[in-house]
């Protein structure tokens, strides 16, 4: 016998009588101790008040029925709603209400359910304790021997080990059964229209002013302090107003300006008139998976990514320095025009957002 240093209880090594299971222990593996707390058992049992009482039973029938009639009144509401409030292009009150409408319809089909259905075990279903009790998850010798014995006779009776010409052809129909599915998603893309291209380049051209988002007011160079930093979109984007592909046009364009003193910039040799005087341009769309990057610390000159932490440097192309972004956020060469406003070089020279478009 030995006592537990920490608790001063008497401990000895476990044997197949100690536990009750007859499982083998190693000695100094496995201890019980000997004055171990007794299982207490169940608290006596507590009948409900709908065991006790016809009433109230019938009551908490009722109450469960009546819940799951009113989810179904809810399902009804949001099909009424989605039919009484549609979604007018260009109108956004329309598509508040409708969301609004249909959103309650559902949160009380659900909400009915989930209390129905709670209500109805606590208050009505069977109220009885049982024990049971945990089991080796390993199956036995004979279970096991049983299931290999069982997925040889299906292999033999199947043939599919023998007969590789219709094992193999199936594996092949089975791999190109989802293909389809590819080929349509092709036509959700715009006709006439390569969609790679499409994603490749944004409305940016040479000569574009910056402007401010989203009130589309060009941009002085004067404007942007040290320290400062910019939301920006193409001039000519808020001209276009919130017509059909504005969303899509500005979720490429937008861009983050921001002044640094000219002497913390450390740039490429082949990239040096791509900012004016400490000002820079950079992608707003995170290359991880496209989040936008818009937390800009003013001291590390860091730009944070909310979304899974990557941060770029600005001093430096925006060069990844932790996070699972794989590349830099893609720059935007800049100058400035006759009257001082920033303007865009041209669009962006590698494609913006995630990463995966490099590939093409
Ligand atoms: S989207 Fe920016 S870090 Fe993931």
């Amino acid at each position: 016998m030995a006592q537990d240093g920490n608790s001063g209880t008497d401990i000895a090594a476990a044997d197949s009588s100690s536990t009750g299971h007859g499982t083998e222990h190693a000695v100094g593996t496995a201890v019980v101790a000997r004055d171990a707390v007794q299982n207490p058992g169940f608290p006596p049992h507590r009948a409900r008040v709908t065991d006790l009482d016809p009433k109230k039973e019938k009551n908490a029938e009722r109450t469960v029925y009546t819940l799951f009639y009113l989810s179904i009144v809810g399902s009804v509401l949001a099909i009424a709603a989605y039919m009484a409030f549609p979604i007018i292009p260009e109108d956004i009150g329309s598509v508040r209400m409708n969301n609004l409408m249909i959103g309650l319809g559902l949160a009380l089909a659900l909400l009915a359910i989930g209390i129905g259905a709670v209500h109805w075990g606590k208050a009505l279903m069977h109220d009885q304790e049982g024990i049971d009790m945990r089991h080796p998850v390993r199956g036995s010798e004979d279970t096991r021997a049983r299931a290999v014995e069982i997925f040889d006779e299906a292999n033999r009776e199947s043939g599919f080990g023998r007969r590789s010409l219709i094992r193999n052809s199936l594996i092949g129909a089975l791999i190109a059964f989802p293909l389809p599915a590819i080929v349509l998603f092709r036509g959700l893309a715009p006709e006439n229209e390569n969609p790679v291209d499409l994603l490749k380049h944004t409305m940016w051209e040479a000569g574009d002013k910056l402007a401010r988002d989203p009130s589309g007011l060009p941009i002085k160079a004067s404007d942007v302090t040290i320290g400062s930093v910019f939301h920006v979109i193409p001039e000519k984007l808020a001209s276009v107003g919130h017509s059909e592909g504005y969303l899509e046009e500005k979720a490429k364009a937008i861009v983050l300006l921001m002044r640094l003193k000219p002497e913390d910039l450390v740039e490429d040799e082949d990239k040096k008139d791509w900012s004016y005087d400490g000002i820079v341009a950079y992608s707003k769309v995170c290359t991880h998976v496209g989040c936008p990057v818009a937390l800009y610390e003013q001291q590390t000159h860091h730009l944070l990514c909310p979304c899974h932490q990557s941060q770029f440097d600005v001093t430096n192309h925006c060069a990844v320095i932790f996070g699972p972004a794989a590349r830099p956020l893609p720059q935007l060469p800049i100058a400035i025009d006759d009257e001082g406003y920033l303007i865009a070089q041209s669009d962006f020279r590698e494609p913006v957002g995630p990463s995966f478009w490099e590939r093409h």
